[in-house]
């Protein structure tokens, strides 16, 4: 298509706490001379990221990643490893200039070294390819465990991460549990998993009949502090690994930075000594053996237990706009743009 003729589309943007859908239009000589080369892609399916409920309620200053968990088809393309039809996933640790992925067409676009990993190669442009990005974390989270004797693990937090996790140390053979602060998820997911036809889920609703019975402890709560920690300790034995997955406010600056710097530290709690590991992200390594693993069948099942039925494009503004003022989700939920 002529350089010339822009593309009109249509975009969620964000201000004050709510959504709005707004009306755009690239140009693609935006892009002459600003940027070595640019991709545009036409998102499938975005899914909503409880970060980007965050963003939107002004609780991660400083961050844009709106719209990242993206699964699309490339339209157009001026870098030589895309071509026209090819279904990518975007990586969203890989910092270009890029469009929302809540939109009817995604630019990505900058230096052509950095744009070479920023979209990456999907057997297709399903739902559960929008699962990269949080899959590939958990991943990361699985491969920060350092135990040689691999004993029974427990998920502590039963949110899309917590149940990624599950269902991937599931996968790999490791005996695991899956637990939540509250009933209401175990309940949800145990009925989705039923429905999915993918067995039952080992779930523990109350953790102190367990004793010191778990090897390793994944925190996967939206947010952690020191007092989840020591109900962990409670749960792990001698010389077991509690990793910190979710969130920690940074006012708590050792807890924070041993999280985020991905820090390992052994401590002790009265004649007790246990590791405490932190985890953030993922490599390519991991996003690499993400798209492999939601490429089985059976995986990708297991995950429709979570799985909301995708919204429409309208649907998925509104849907936002009412998370904003609220504070949970069980399921997880999916904007299909494009049918
Ligand atoms: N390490 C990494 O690389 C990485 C990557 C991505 C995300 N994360 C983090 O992983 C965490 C989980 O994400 P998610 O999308 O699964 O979260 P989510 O769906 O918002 O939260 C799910 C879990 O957090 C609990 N929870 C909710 N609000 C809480 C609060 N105020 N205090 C304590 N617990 C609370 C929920 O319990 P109830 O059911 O009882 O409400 C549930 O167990 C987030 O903190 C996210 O930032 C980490």
């Amino acid at each position: 298509m002529s350089a010339e003729v822009p593309i009109r589309y249509r975009a969620y943007r964000h201000s004050g706490g709510r959504v709005s859908i707004t009306h755009e239009e690239l140009s693609r000589l935006n892009f002459k001379g600003t940027h070595e080369a640019v991709v545009l892609v036409e998102p499938r399916f975005v899914g909503i990221c409880s970060a980007d409920v965050r963003e939107l309620r002004g609780e991660r200053p400083g961050r844009c990643d709106f719209g990242h968990e993206v699964v699309g088809t490339v339209l157009e393309s001026t870098h030589a490893s895309y071509q026209k039809g090819q279904s990518v996933a975007l990586n969203p640790f890989c910092k270009v200039t890029r469009e929302t992925g809540f939109a009817e067409v995604m630019y990505v676009a900058g230096a052509a070294e950095l744009l070479d990993t920023a979209l990456l190669q999907v057997p297709a442009d399903r739902m559960e390819f929008s699962a990269v990005e949080p899959l590939a974390c958990v991943i990361h989270a699985a491969r920060q465990s350092r135990l040689e004797d691999v004993g029974p693990a427990l998920v502590l937090g039963a949110g899309f991460f917590g149940y990624l996790l599950y269902c991937y140390l599931k996968l790999q053979g490791v005996p695991v549990m899956l637990a939540n602060r509250t009933r209401e998820r175990l309940d949800q997911l145990c009925k989705g998993a039923d429905e999915a036809g993918v067995g039952p889920i080992s779930c523990a609703a109350e953790l102190e009949q367990y004793g010191e019975h778990f090897s390793t402890v994944f925190l996967t709560n939206a947010r952690l502090g020191p007092e989840d920690v020591s109900s962990a300790v409670d749960l792990v034995h001698g010389y077991g690994e509690i990793i910190l997955f979710g969130a920690i406010d940074p006012r708590d600056s050792a807890l924070h930075a041993l999280r985020n710097q991905q820090q390992r530290k052994r401590s002790t709690l009265g004649s007790k000594s246990y590791f405490l590991q932190g985890t953030l992200d993922a490599t390519a390594a991991d996003l690499k053996e993400s798209i492999q693993t939601l490429a089985q069948p059976g995986f990708a099942r297991r995950l429709s237990a979570i799985f909301a039925p995708p919204l429409t494009f309208e649907e998925g503004a509104a849907h936002l706009n009412h998370r904003a003022g609220l504070p949970r989700s069980c399921e997880k939920y999916v904007v299909r743009l494009h049918s």
